[in-house]
C-alpha cells in the first residue's frame, strides 16, 4: 500500500536531454504528475514529444538528470541499483512500445518467465493461462512469437507486464500496433484486468479516445505535463 494513502507515483519536475549530432536536445523540461492509487492515467503527446522517455524514467529504467521519481514514498534516485532493481521487479509491470518477448520460448512461457524469479511453477502457469485468455489468446498459449501475428504478441506482452501482480503498470503505447478493433478489445481487456486487481496505470497512447476513457489525461508537449479535459 501507498504511504498514508499518498499517491503510488509522483513525477517530480523531471528533466532529460538527449546530445544528438553535438548539440543538446532537452526533451524534458521539468515534467510532474501524480498517480493516485487505482487511478489510469493516459499520456499523450505528439511523436518525439518524450512519452517513451518518460515511461523509462518512471518504471527506473533510466536516471533523469533532474528532478525525482517518488513510487510509494520512496525517492528512488536515493536507492541503490539492486533496490531499484528489485522496487522494479516486484512493483513495476512495464509494456513496452516494442515487445521484447523472447523468440525461442512460448507465449505461456514468455508470460511465465517474470513471475517464476518468485513464487511456484504451477501458481505462475496458471495465472499466466488465466491472463492469456482474458486477453484473448488463450489458444495461442503453446505458440512461440515468430508463429504470431503483432497483434497476438503485444497481447502476450501485456499479460507478461501484469502476471508479478505489480502496483503500478507503465504501458508505452500497449495497442498502437493494432487496428481499432483489436486496440478497443484489447485495451477493453487490460482496463478490466487493471480494475480487477485495483492497480495504478500511466500508458502512453496516440489514440484519444483510448484516452477518454481513463480516470485522467495528461499531456506531454515542449518538456511539461498538463492536464487535459
Ligand atoms: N537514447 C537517445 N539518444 C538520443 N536521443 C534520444 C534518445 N532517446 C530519445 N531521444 C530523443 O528524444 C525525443 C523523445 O523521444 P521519445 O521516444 O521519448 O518520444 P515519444 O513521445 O515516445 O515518441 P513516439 O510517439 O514516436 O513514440 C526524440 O526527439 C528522440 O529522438
Ligand atoms: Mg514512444
Amino acid at each position: 500500500m501507498s504511504e498514508r494513502g499518498g499517491p503510488v507515483l509522483k513525477l517530480v519536475n523531471l528533466q532529460r536531454s538527449f546530445t544528438q549530432g553535438g548539440g543538446a536536445i532537452r526533451v524534458l523540461r521539468g515534467a510532474s504528475a501524480n498517480i493516485a492509487v487505482g487511478e489510469v492515467v493516459a499520456l499523450t503527446g505528439p511523436s518525439g514529444a518524450g512519452k517513451s522517455t518518460l515511461l523509462q524514467l518512471a518504471g527506473l529504467l533510466e536516471q533523469p538528470d533532474g528532478g525525482e521519481v517518488i513510487l510509494e514514498g520512496k525517492t528512488c534516485s536515493a536507492l541503490h541499483d539492486n533496490q531499484r532493481t528489485r522496487m522494479r521487479r516486484e512493483k513495476l509491470g512495464f509494456v513496452y512500445q516494442f515487445h521484447h518477448l523472447l523468440p525461442e520460448f512460448s507465449a505461456r512461457e514468455n508470460v511465465m518467465l517474470p513471475h517464476m524469479l518468485r513464487g511456484s511453477r504451477s501458481k505462475a502457469r496458471q495465472y499466466a493461462d488465466e491472463l492469456l485468455e482474458r486477453l484473448g489468446v488463450g489458444s495461442r498459449k503453446e505458440h512461440r512469437p515468430p508463429q504470431m501475428s503483432g497483434g497476438e504478441q503485444q497481447r502476450v506482452a501485456i499479460a507478461r507486464a501484469l502476471v508479478n501482480k505489480p502496483i503500478l503498470l507503465l504501458a508505452d503505447e500497449p495497442t498502437g500496433n493494432l487496428d481499432q478493433e483489436n486496440a478497443e478489445s484489447v485495451f477493453e481487456a487490460l482496463l478490466e484486468i487493471v480494475r480487477d486487481t485495483q492497480l495504478s496505470a500511466l500508458i502512453a497512447t496516440h489514440n484519444l479516445n483510448l484516452a477518454s476513457r481513463m480516470d485522467r489525461h495528461v499531456a506531454l508537449d515542449n518538456g511539461i505535463l498538463s492536464e487535459q479535459r
